[in-house]
């Protein structure tokens, strides 16, 4: 993903960090973080944040945990969740803006519990989250435009690699499922072939997900992620494929 490094990106996550999960804050309990106990689901690789903010507010009866490793990239989706739950804005001379007017330069605003909302933010790489992350937990795990590393050498980086899908089947509860979207024909084979191989009973897939009426619900109820509308626009067909781990 093309990033520039952002204007003091640290003090910025920190204004905001009462919206960002620690390694400490992640434990079996972790639901408690949210004000109310809501089912948890996770978006692995959650970009700028366009499909966690549109998501969580269409489907407000969970809670989130998006994780991405970039902190600039992770920075701007935390931003874009906090502008649209209303709870202020970047300020025109640096800082965040609250919405009483408060602006908050390189200190963290305590944003009172209920006015958070339903996504937390965990930036660091997938894997550790996957470790520290509790079982059994999760009733929806996405991995959206995932990077495809094509070179055989690097399949194991890949978020559909068995190893991965090994910690999904960990993580989710059970009659939870993994959704994938990407624009990649080769990771899309290689997701199916992998989900096969390890056991995994494929729900729902398609090789071209906004003209694909199998299930109208699923295309109506699609939240479009940046690199969607990207491929998209290029008229690239987008690839899905919804998940369930084997029952062990
Ligand atoms: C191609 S972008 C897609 C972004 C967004 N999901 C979308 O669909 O527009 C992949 C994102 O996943 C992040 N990412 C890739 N591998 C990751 C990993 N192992 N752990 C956390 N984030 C990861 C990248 O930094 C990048 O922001």
């Amino acid at each position: 993903m093309r990033n520039r490094k952002k204007k003091n990106g640290g003090n910025r996550l920190e204004n905001l960090s009462a919206l960002i999960l620690n390694d400490s804050d992640i434990s079996p309990e972790t639901g408690s973080l949210f004000d109310k106990d809501r089912p948890l689901r996770l978006e692995i690789g959650c970009g700028k944040g366009d499909f966690i903010s549109g998501v969580s507010l269409r489907e407000p009866d969970y809670n989130y945990i998006a994780v991405e490793r970039i902190s600039d990239v992770a920075l701007a989706a935390v931003e874009k969740y906090a502008e649209g739950r209303g709870l202020g804005t970047l300020d025109h001379h640096g800082g965040w803006r609250g919405p009483d007017g408060t602006v908050y330069k390189g200190e963290r605003w305590e944003i009172p519990a209920d006015q958070r909302g339903n996504v937390r933010f965990y930036i660091g790489d997938a894997a550790r989250f996957l470790e520290i992350a509790p079982k059994g937990r999760f009733d929806r795990i996405y991995a959206n435009f995932s990077d495809p590393w094509p070179k055989s050498r690097h399949e194991i980086r890949r978020l559909t690699h068995p190893g991965f899908l090994k910690k999904y089947s960990e993580l989710l509860a059970p009659g939870g499922e993994l959704r994938i979207k990407t624009d990649n024909d080769g990771l899309f084979e290689y997701t199916l072939e992998s989900l096969t191989s390890s056991g995994w009973s494929v729900l729902f897939s398609t090789r071209d997900l906004h003209s694909d009426d199998t299930d109208r619900s699923i295309r109506e109820s699609n939240v479009v992620t940046e690199y969607e509308k990207r491929f998209t626009e290029q008229g690239v067909n987008i690839k899905a494929v919804f998940a369930a781990p084997p029952v062990v």
